[in-house]
């Protein structure tokens, strides 16, 4: 999919970009040799990077900074386990907006943070425990291809990935992984979309699911940078999935794997349409009558919810069978709302279903069960469905405020990409 940036709009908002900037142009960066690897690149001593300089929506709180030192500078040696990037592409994700918003300036240890959790990018400096034959990950060398997520710690002492450069426990990252297809190297591009948070987020779900070939999974939010990886991801292992979002985006989550799209424009109640749609009522009577099970609505296994909905929740026991379980990632759910349905007896209130919320911490685990097991899709890509991780727009550096918005806006098909560096 084709970044929807026109050049007018770039011209506007580079003259917007100025006044994001914290200082003025830097003097001609120096250069200096890394010692912990025998590569004779050249890092610059300073770096643009995204800034987060006080809390707010997007174009409030960030700022571009031209003279950010690099990471491990002076010496740009990494630390021993460490890894220093040079960023191609940084994918974003809501959790950067939060971060903005919520998670105060002032802190001492959280001056002028840089923003951004995914990226990807080439290894141009290792520490002194990756260097040689004793390494533990000999894989990781100057010059290889990497992607994966900061964990929410570094962001919030201020190391993220919106810049040139990041250093990196190697134990965050996965080595980008080849498309069985063409045997070529998944692109960089869609390498930060797929081995970051979202691809994690979807390994996360998937992995505390336990799907079972021909189980019946609905994915609520299907369009956005999780769901689409878990379209995806959820119909290679087999499920039948019931993919919801609007149908501006049903031919893109088809194309994904889905076997039915619903539209949640389309239903005055989403729950009430899904109570119908896969009653278990129905189906409960309908298996213990010896009609033909072939008009019978069968209820759902899995709900994963990537929008956050309360009442999808509160409801569900008239949609997911008894041994289903209903799996968020959203973490602003009504939590009075969940701590009734969850905890209640049926008759006071309660929903008889699992619930589980899940919160991702980044790591190169994660990233790797993404990049190995080919939880990105790439069989899709095979039958030549489907050639490019699904990408809602890239936008260039310096457009990251715009990039940042169309974020907030949660009208997304995909991930959202910044372009770091060729
Ligand atoms: N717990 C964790 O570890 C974790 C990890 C990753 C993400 N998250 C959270 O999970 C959520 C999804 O993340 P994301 O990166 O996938 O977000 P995203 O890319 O911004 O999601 C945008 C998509 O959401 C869809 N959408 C919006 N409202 C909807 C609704 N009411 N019903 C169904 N779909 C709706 C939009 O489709 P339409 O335009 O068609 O409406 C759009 O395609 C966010 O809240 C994020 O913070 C949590």
């Amino acid at each position: 999919m084709k970044a929807r940036v026109s050049s007018r709009e770039r011209q506007e908002n580079a003259a917007k970009i100025s006044s994001h900037q914290l200082s003025p142009p830097p003097p001609p960066p120096k250069t200096t040799k890394n010692k912990a690897e025998m590569s004779c690149s050249a890092i610059p001593a300073q770096m643009r990077a995204w800034h987060a300089p006080r809390n707010g929506a997007p174009r409030t709180s960030l700022a571009l900074s031209t003279t950010t030192p690099t990471p491990s500078s002076p010496s740009l040696t990494p630390k021993a386990h460490n890894l220093l990037v040079k960023i191609s592409h940084a994918a974003l994700n809501p959790a950067d907006i939060n971060f903005m918003a919520d998670l105060p300036c002032w802190l001492p240890f959280r001056r002028n943070p840089i923003v951004g959790l995914d990226f990807s990018g080439t290894v141009v400096a290792v520490g002194s425990a990756l260097v040689g034959s004793s390494s533990p990950q000999p894989e990781l060398q100057v010059g290889t291809h990497v992607a994966g997520a900061l964990n929410v710690v570094s962001v919030a002492v201020g190391r993220g990935s919106l810049a040139e450069y990041v250093e990196v426990a190697a134990s965050k990252v996965a080595v980008v992984p080849s498309v069985k297809a063409t045997g070529q190297q998944l692109s960089l591009r869609d390498a930060a979309g797929a081995l970051g948070v979202a691809g994690q987020t979807a390994a996360l779900m998937l992995e505390s699911a336990h799907l079972s070939k021909g189980d019946r999974v609905l994915v609520n939010g299907a369009s956005g940078g999780v769901g689409c990886v878990l379209v995806q991801a959820a119909k290679a292992q087999g499920a039948v999935v019931h993919a919801v979002c609007s149908a501006k985006n049903a031919e893109m989550v088809t194309a994904l794997g889905a076997d039915e799209v619903i539209d949640y424009t389309a239903h005055s109640s989403l729950p009430a349409h899904l109570a119908a749609r896969f009653s278990t009522t129905k189906a409960a009577s309908s298996s213990s009558s010896s009609s033909s099970s072939s008009s019978s609505p069968a209820p759902l296994d899995y709900i994963f919810d990537c929008a956050g909905s309360d009442e999808l929740f509160r409801q569900c026991a008239a949609y997911l069978a008894p041994h289903g379980a209903f799996l968020t990632i959203v973490g602003n759910i009504g939590r009075s709302v969940i701590l009734r349905s969850r905890y209640l007896p049926t008759a006071l209130g309660g929903t008889p279903r699992r619930f589980q919320m899940l919160m991702l911490a980044p790591d190169g685990a994660w990233a790797n069960k993404v990049a190995k097991v080919g939880l990105f899709c790439v069989c899709l890509i095979e039958d030549g469905d489907l050639h490019d991780f699904p990408v809602d727009s890239e936008w260039p550096f310096e457009q990251a405020v715009e990039a940042y918005e169309r974020l907030a806006s949660k009208r997304a098909k995909g991930k959202i990409i910044v372009k770091v560096a060729e």
